[in-house]
C-alpha cells in the first residue's frame, strides 16, 4: 500500500490486512487480558463484546464512510462538509490522541522487543525488575519508535502489509498452540470460569466505560485513524463486509489471548488485576516451562512486535499526514518531528514502571504514570472522540449521505441503513454520553 499520495489500496484484500495490522496490536494481547482481569473477568468480556457489536461496529462504519465519501483526512473531510466549523477540532483532538497513544504504545512495544531477546538469556530477570532499569526501557522505547519512523519514512509499509499478510496467520495458529497448552495446566479451569462465567452483578458504571474504552483502543477507533484509512478504498469496495472482517479478526485474537492468560494465570497463582504488566509476567512463565518453549516464546515476541509495529505506523500516520496534508511539511521531515515529540512524551510512561519513583507512584485514580496515559488517551479520548464524530456523521453530514456511501458496493445495505441511521445518531451518542459520566467515579 501506499499511503504517500492520495493512493488506493491495491484490493479489497489490502485494505482489511492494513486494517486489521493497525487494529490487532498490543490493545488484544497486552491491553484485553489485563484490563478484563482488573474489572472482574467474564462479566466485562460479556460488556465488551456487545459494545464492539452495537457501539464499534456501526460507528466504524461512520470512520469509513465519511472517509471514502471526502477522499479525506479526518479534519479534511469535516472542513469540506462544513468549512470553518468547530467541528474541525475532532480532527485536532484526534491528531493528539494518536500522539499521546504512540508515546505509551512504544514503550510496551520496546518491552515486547526487548522480550525477543530476554527469552533466550539464561539468567532470567523478573518482569519488575527489567521494566524499573531505565537505560533499558528507555533505549528499547527509542529504538520501537525509531523502527517505525525508518518503516514509514522510506515508505515500505508495503513491504511490512506483505510480511504482516504472511505472519498474522503464523501468530493466529501460535495462539491455538498455546490455548490447548495452557488450558492442560492443572488448575487451568479456575481461571477459564474466571474469564468465560459471567458473574453479572460485578457489571458497574466503572466496568462498562472500562469495556467501552477497550473496543474502541482494540478496533483502532475515536481518533480519525479509519477515517484516513478509508479514504484510501476504491468506490467499488464493499465497506460493509470489509469492516466487518477486520472487527471479527480483531475480536477474535482478543479472545484467544485471554483464553492463554486466564487458565496459565490461575494456573499459577497469580493476580489477575497485575495491571500492565500481566501478559509479560504470565507468558514467559509458560515459555519456561514448556517443552521447546524458549523457541516458541522468541517467535511469538517476534510476532508480537510485528503486530505491534503495524499499530504504531499507523498511530504515527495520522499526526504525519496531518503535518503533510494541512501544514505543507515535507513527509520526511514531519515523521521525524512526530517521532521525536512522541519519544519526549513518552519518557514519563518509560520510567512509571519503577524507575523514577515519583511517576511511579499511583497519581490519580490509583493509576501510575502509564496507567493514566492509558486510561486518559486510550480510553476516555477516543470514546470522546467517537462521541463527537457519530453526531457529526449522524446530525451534521447526516446519516442519509453516510448510507448512500455504505450502500455503494453493497446495495443490500439499503435495507439495514435506517437501523444503522438509528444507532449512528442515537444508540452510540447516547451510550457513549452516559457511559462517559462515569468517568468523575474512576478518580
Ligand atoms: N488498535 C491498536 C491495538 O489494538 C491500537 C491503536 C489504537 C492503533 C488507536 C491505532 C489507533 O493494538
Amino acid at each position: 500500500m501506499t499511503v504517500h499520495e492520495r493512493g488506493q489500496w491495491s484490493s479489497k484484500i489490502g485494505f482489511i490486512f492494513a486494517a486489521a495490522g493497525s487494529a490487532i496490536g498490543l490493545g488484544n494481547i497486552w491491553r484485553f487480558p489485563y484490563v478484563t482481569g482488573q474489572n472482574g473477568g467474564a462479566a466485562f468480556v460479556f460488556v465488551y463484546l456487545l459494545c464492539v457489536l452495537v457501539i464499534g461496529l456501526p460507528y466504524l462504519y461512520a470512520e469509513l464512510a465519511l472517509g471514502r465519501a471526502m477522499q479525506k483526512n479526518p479534519a479534511g473531510a469535516i472542513s469540506a462538509i462544513k468549512p470553518g466549523s468547530p467541528w474541525i477540532c475532532i480532527g485536532g483532538l484526534g491528531i493528539v490522541t494518536g500522539l499521546f497513544i504512540l508515546s505509551y504504545y512504544a514503550v510496551i512495544a520496546g518491552w515486547t522487543f526487548g522480550y525477543i531477546f530476554k527469552m533466550v538469556v539464561p539468567n532470567q530477570m523478573e518482569f519488575d525488575e527489567f521494566v524499573s532499569q531505565p537505560i533499558l526501557v528507555v533505549g528499547l522505547f527509542a529504538i520501537f519508535i525509531f523502527i517505525t519512523v525508518i518503516v514509514v519514512y522510506g515508505g515500505v509499509q508495503g513491504g511490512i502489509e506483505r510480511w504482516a499478510k504472511i505472519l498474522m496467520p503464523v501468530l493466529f495458529v501460535l495462539l491455538l498452540v498455546l490455548i490447548i497448552y495452557a488450558n492442560f495446566l492443572s488448575g487451568s479451569s479456575k481461571g477459564l470460569a474466571f474469564y468465560l462465567k459471567p458473574d453479572f452483578s460485578k457489571i458497574t458504571g466503572k466496568v462498562v466505560l472500562a469495556a467501552l474504552g477497550q473496543a474502541f483502543f482494540s478496533l483502532s477507533l475515536g481518533m480519525g485513524l479509519m477515517v484516513t484509512y478509508g479514504s484510501y478504498i476504491s468506490k467499488e469496495d464493499n465497506l460493509i463486509t470489509s469492516g466487518f472482517y477486520v472487527a471479527m479478526a480483531d475480536t477474535a485474537i482478543a479472545i484467544m489471548a485471554g483464553l492463554i492468560i486466564f487458565p496459565a494465570l490461575f494456573a499459577m497463582g497469580q493476580d489477575p488485576a497485575a495491571g500492565p504488566g500481566l501478559v509479560f509476567q504470565v507468558l514467559p512463565a509458560i515459555f519456561r516451562n514448556m517443552p521447546g518453549g524458549i523457541l516458541v516464546g522468541v517467535i511469538f515476541f517476534i510476532l508480537l512486535s510485528i503486530a505491534a509495529l503495524t499499530s504504531t505506523i499507523s498511530l504515527l500516520e495520522v499526526p504525519t499526514a496531518y503535518l503533510v496534508d494541512e501544514k505543507r511539511i515535507v513527509r520526511k521531515v514531519a515523521v521525524w518531528v512526530v517521532g521525536g515529540l512522541t519519544f519526549l512524551l513518552g519518557l514519563p510512561s518509560a520510567l512509571s514502571q519503577g524507575a523514577v519513583a515519583w511517576l511511579s507512584k499511583p497519581i490519580a485514580g490509583n493509576m501510575e504514570f502509564l496507567s493514566l496515559m492509558d486510561f486518559l488517551w486510550g480510553n476516555i479520548s477516543l470514546a470522546l472522540g467517537a462521541f463527537l464524530l457519530s453526531i457529526f456523521v449522524g446530525w451534521i453530514w447526516g446519516a442519509k449521505y453516510a448510507a448512500k456511501e455504505l450502500a455503494r458496493g453493497n446495495p443490500g445495505f439499503a435495507k439495514w441503513a435506517r437501523l444503522w441511521g438509528f444507532l449512528i445518531r442515537f444508540v452510540v451518542p447516547i451510550f457513549i454520553f452516559i457511559i462517559l459520566l462515569n468517568l468523575f467515579k474512576v478518580f
